[in-house]
């Protein structure tokens, strides 16, 4: 279903190559392959003619993954959970699912989520992505139900032929290199009518979590509440917005801003 490294053949003219010598290549199409490494493994004559170049072409680990790989070894992952347990638990309860559904969770972590609605009445299956294999690792060895599934790979470059009724993201897109990307190839896998919920702490409102791309070292893509709505409708969404907030919680921005969720609905076909 997904791939991290692709396998090719190609005849190119290349000069003065030695026969071990590592090419890495930006390559900006498709946003799976930038930072990408084409190894020659042949071309030992070095001679500046026509070869037959031999190349695997694997996806470099992102500063991401290598950062949730370290976090799902050291318990971070359990954090999470309890972090975003209670707002994300809350959000789900208010919805009405359909009688029968599909449901993909995006960046899943250690697969928290997936958990508790592959046994929601009506969930014929629940998958989970997460580009850090380690939180993948974590997720498959508790899982609890058969109609769980869980997959290494970034949403950019997951190939399926399904497509779902809800796909749900807690703290995962804005870390995607291109939002607007992320977005498109969420709304291409759902269901005409199928809904996209995503939930987030980190929005330029809640200025209590707007200093954490420092603290991570990572990127991370911040955006205010009309942002996040602009890049939904633009992706094709009918959108809407909920904070969950926590009265109890000790966290001033908890109680204050709470969790952004952002719901997108794919137009029923009808209406496309
Ligand atoms: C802050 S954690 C949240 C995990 C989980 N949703 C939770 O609430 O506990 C973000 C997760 O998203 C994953 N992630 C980030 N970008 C991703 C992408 N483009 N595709 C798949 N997973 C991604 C990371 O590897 C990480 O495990």
């Amino acid at each position: 279903m997904t791939y991290t490294s692709l396998h090719f053949k190609s005849t190119k003219t290349i000069t003065s190559v030695n026969s071990n010598k590592i090419i890495t290549l930006a390559v900006k199409k498709h946003p799976s392959y930038s930072n990408c490494m084409i190894t020659i493994h042949s071309n030992k004559d070095r001679t500046p003619e026509k070869v037959l170049i031999e190349c695997t072409l694997s996806v470099g680990m992102d500063k991401v993954s290598r950062m949730f790989d370290s976090w799902a070894n050291n318990g971070r992952s359990e954090l999470m959970e309890k972090e975003h347990g209670k707002n994300v638990k809350k959000f789900l309860d208010g919805i009405s699912w359909k009688d029968t559904f599909s449901f993909l969770d995006i960046g899943c972590g250690n697969g928290w989520v997936v958990r508790r609605m592959a046994q929601q009445n009506g969930c014929k299956i629940a998958i989970g992505i997460d580009k850090s294999k380690n939180m993948i690792k974590h997720a498959d060895k508790m899982m609890s139900t058969k109609n769980e599934k869980y997959i290494h790979g970034s949403i950019e470059s997951l190939v399926t032929r399904r497509r779902f009724d809800y796909a749900f993201a807690m703290e995962s897109i804005y870390y995607s290199d291109s939002t607007e990307i992320a977005l498109d190839k969420i709304f291409y896998l759902l269901k005409p009518g199928g809904k996209f919920f995503c939930g987030t702490d980190f929005y330029a409102d809640n200025k209590a979590t707007t200093g954490w791309p420092k603290m991570t070292g990572l990127k991370m893509h911040l955006y205010s509440k009309k942002e996040w709505r602009t890049l939904f409708r633009n992706a094709g969404f009918k959108t809407k917005t909920k904070q969950v907030r926590d009265m109890q919680d000790r966290k001033k921005w908890k109680r204050e801003f709470g969790t952004l969720f952002i719901i997108g609905k794919k137009p029923d076909a009808s209406t496309t």
